[in-house]
């Protein structure tokens, strides 16, 4: 069966029994602290699984994509070394939440794949947890499995964990065998066996104290990779030999012929990784998930060295990874371009010290193994890591690669004084730390209202520190960019400073100070948003919209939100293209930014299907689920976008839009920067107040301004040369002088003069003159600039080609009488630095030093 017959045979096996079919969320996970990146297909129903959010369906279908390279689902270190590891998957999964149980899951996934995906059922096994008698059962009477291919499996295999907090329970698997004709028992380490399908019964959450609470109804939670089941049933012995595969191997083995088929593995692995996280605007960074990324880069970046390729080759398997995913993963196509600029530029990046980390590393390994050594020093890696930009992991894998380990402890001992190093220098000021305890859901009023009465339902103290929930609030949580209100909860002696307000899960966090009284769970109070603020932010956030469609309709469709940061009167926004801004298209943004705040558009809110305001065409960021409805905002006909922020009811009340700033921030990734209402007022105001003071110091009309300044230039230009001149005319005089003094040794004239100037330019052009009027000679000037000694050292021509004179090689014996440092040219040399009161020293000594060479 090829790929997408698997996965449309899935999805269709589970939509004709009842269950939805529901959109891969993003490999991003835009609102779970928890995790970086998406590790299985129950992310996007943890809420449901955990009875946070409400089940609009019980059942559901969905084909996720997952990246397992950090945190407790980590496939990094397997890649490569079988067939059936990846850190980029596609996971087909199917969830009861509260319905059907045990044996509905278990018979769909023996029906499915016996009779949809026709596997062979002596050649399938299964396993269940050791405790676990129900499903043993099932398995034994209802399916009929034998005996001998059930295995019953501990906590380590069987007993299945999103993270280490969080839903989980114990697992059923079904594991497909290779090689039965072995006829030996059941090793699910042995290679002979690839674990295709994962039933997970979900019943309890691990919180934070380790303990394991049931959840109010039970689940079932289920993932099969699609990459293993191809492989199965295209009867090839690996995931990389299937389709999903086939043409980025092909790629591999084209440029590299007798590469090994580890490192083509790895890379054809690592690049799907690279295409659908870039894809979905990771930064490549040296911090949480940019770092993975990056890691992911640079490890395929070694590897690709290791098959020979010198240069950038990665970011053109990019394209290869498009035109095979792009049909059902349409993200990869719009940013085509974007992901093989990201690639090549880090490439490139890394490219330049790369070699010289292995080279470095060569040597290492080599003395290690010299001195019969097996480890290799925690400095030596930490040097890779630091000064080369090599992940510790890739070092990890190239000392096994040479049969040594890494100390680890060294490592860590310098990594940590580094971080020390730079906690101390920088500052901290972040909010305390939330703790991820249960806290009730809060109900959002503040679309409406910036006052509204509600009840502490949740409450953490420090002292006058305080954090709480309410059961409803009108305070925004930091969202979307948005960042969150301030404001005032009080009651009858009861006073608490707002200032701050985030989210965790579905609830609002209030992060703040006690003012006065004794705040308690259960306490009506009255929450008050700062209006002022909050409307600043509202400019800030229409104008955000505006800011997206302008720069579409400007520079195109292509332009893409990587980032934004809304802030009262303040904005700022990231986004995808390729080069920067030239002072036209800035304009002609700003211009159409500005109509569009004077035709005072109308600023409409709504709740849409997902799929509805799709097809209307609003701009989705990744962050949207499955969620039966989402908000739309729309603006006049100019903006359509899923958003969940606050906006002002019409564009007028932006006032004004300014941009302040347009840079690159990463390859492919460009920033502005703006203001809006009272700020960008406040700067045009300033800005003319500041031509105002010009004017009145130039003694100029605003408007006379430029050809005043262009006029002022020119004057300053022409006394400049006038002044260089007589400059000249005076070293003229002076070396003349000095040329008169000059001693003679051995029919050689030799000048040592002591001289002031205001800059190293200045000596060197008296340079210059005593040259022209020495003809045949030597000449030493010393000067104090600041208060350091600058020596100039001059050999005419003649006196270099006959008897061999070399400035650059004087002038070091000369300074080292004064304890200075110099070089320079055959005829030109200079020095400096040393005892400043050894300046006539030096003059003096010159003589003797000369002497040598006559
Ligand atoms: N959530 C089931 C699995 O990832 O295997």
């Amino acid at each position: 069966m090829r790929s997408e017959e698997i996965r449309e045979s899935f999805l269709q096996y589970f939509r004709q029994r009842g269950h939805r079919i529901v959109e891969s969320s993003p490999l991003i996970p835009q609102d779970d602290p928890t995790l970086l990146f998406a590790n299985a297909g129950m992310n996007q129903f943890k809420g449901i699984l955990l009875g946070k959010e409400e089940r609009v369906f019980k059942r559901a279908a969905s084909c996720q994509k997952c990246l397992r390279a950090s945190g407790k689902h980590n496939d990094l270190e397997e890649v490569g070394g079988d067939g059936f590891h990846h850190t980029f998957f596609e996971m087909l999964g199917n969830w009861s939440f509260g319905d059907y149980y045990k044996e509905e899951a278990i018979g769909y996934a023996w029906d499915y794949s016996t009779r949809i995906l026709g596997l062979p059922p002596q050649r399938l096994w299964v396993s269940v947890y050791q405790d676990d008698e129900e499903s043993y059962r099932i398995w034994r009477e209802v399916i009929d499995i034998p005996e001998e291919r059930i295995a019953r499996l501990g906590k380590k295999e069987n007993f299945w964990m999103m993270g280490e907090l969080g839903p989980c329970g114990p697992c059923s698997e079904i594991y497909y065998d290779f090689k039965p004709e072995t006829g030996e028992g059941f090793n699910p380490d042995s290679g002979r066996f690839s674990e295709i399908w994962n039933l997970v019964f979900i019943q309890f959450s691990r919180e934070e104290s380790g303990k394991l609470s049931p959840l109010p109804f039970k689940s079932v939670d289920t993932g099969m990779g699609l990459e293993r089941v191809a492989a199965v049933t295209q009867g090839v012995g690996s995931n990389y030999e299937t389709d999903l595969f086939h043409p980025l191997m092909d790629w591999l083995r084209e440029i590299s012929p007798d590469g090994d088929l580890y490192s083509q593995r790895v890379i054809s692995d690592h690049i799907r990784a690279l295409s659908f996280s870039i894809a979905e605007g990771v930064i490549l960074s040296n911090e949480g998930r940019g770092y993975v990324i990056r890691r992911i880069l640079r490890r395929a970046a070694r590897y690709g060295r290791l098959l020979g390729l010198r240069e950038p080759f990665l970011y053109k398997l990019s394209s290869p990874v498009v035109d095979l995913m792009g049909g059902v993963y349409s993200e990869l196509v719009a940013k085509r371009e974007h992901i093989a600029l990201v690639i090549k530029a880090e490439e490139e990046r890394f490219g330049e010290t790369l070699d010289l980390g292995m080279e470095l590393f060569s040597r290492v390994a080599q003395r290690v193994k010299g001195q019969g050594g097996k480890m290799v020093s925690g400095q030596d890696a930490f040097k890779l890591y630091d000064t080369y930009g090599f992940p510790l992991d890739l070092i990890q894998v190239m000392a096994k690669d040479e049969g040594l380990e890494v100390d680890l402890e060294g490592f860590s001992s310098l990594m940590e004084a580094q971080r020390d190093k730079a906690r101390k220098a920088a500052k901290f000021g972040l909010g305390m730390q939330v703790s991820l305890g249960k806290i009730p859901t809060t109900k959002f009023l503040g679309y409406n209202t910036l006052q509204a009465e509600g009840k502490i339902v949740w409450l953490k103290r420090d002292g006058e520190s305080l954090e709480l929930a309410l059961d409803r609030t009108p305070f925004y949580a930091e969202q979307g960019g948005q960042v969150g209100d301030r404001g005032e909860i009080s009651a009858p002696g009861l006073k608490i400073r707002v200032d701050n307000t985030i989210r965790r899960d579905e609830a609002t966090i209030h992060l703040g100070r006690l003012v006065v009284g004794q705040p308690r769970e259960g306490m009506e109070v009255i929450a008050q948003v700062d209006e002022s603020r909050r409307k600043g932010m509202e400019r800030s956030h229409t104008a955000t919209h505006l800011l997206q469609a302008a720069l579409r309709r400007v520079l195109g469709e292509h332009i893409h939100q990587s980032g934004s940061l809304v802030e009262p009167d303040r904005l700022r926004f990231d986004f995808t293209h390729f080069k920067g801004l030239n002072p036209e298209e800035i304009q002609a943004v700003e211009s159409l930014i500005n109509e569009k705040i004077r035709e005072d558009l109308k600023v409409d809110t709504y709740l849409s299907p997902l799929q509805e305001a799709k097809a209307q065409g609003a701009i989705a960021l990744f962050g949207e689920k499955y969620g039966e409805k989402v908000r739309v905002v729309r603006i006049g006909d100019l903006s359509l976008e899923l958003c969940g922020g606050t906006h002002l009811q019409s564009t007028a009340r932006i006032g004004y839009f300014r941009l302040d700033k347009e840079e690159g921030i990463a390859a492919g990734v460009r920033r502005i920067e703006a203001r809006v209402g009272e700020k960008a007022c406040r700067l045009a105001m300033e800005e003319g107040e500041l031509l105002g003071r010009l004017s009145q110091l130039l003694k100029s009309e605003p408007a006379d301004l430029e050809e005043r300044i262009r006029r002022l230039l020119q004057e300053r230009a022409a006394l400049e040369k006038e002044a260089q001149r007589l400059r000249c005319l005076s070293y003229c005089q002076l070396v003349e002088g000095m040329v008169k003094r000059a001693t003679v040794m051995n029919g050689i004239k030799v000048v040592r003069e002591k001289v002031e100037v205001g800059s190293r330019e200045e000596l060197l052009q008296m340079g210059d003159a005593l040259r022209g009027e020495l003809g045949s000679g030597v000449g030493l000037l010393g000067t104090v600039l600041g208060d350091k000694p600058a020596l100039l050292l001059l050999v005419t021509r003649d006196l270099v080609s006959e008897r061999g004179f070399k400035a650059g090689e004087l002038i070091g014996k000369v300074a080292t009488l004064m304890g200075g440092r110099g070089g320079g040219s055959p005829h030109l040399a200079q020095a400096g630095g040393g005892d400043v009161k050894k300046l006539d020293e030096v003059l003096e000594g010159l003589p003797s030093i000369l002497e040598g060479y006559l």
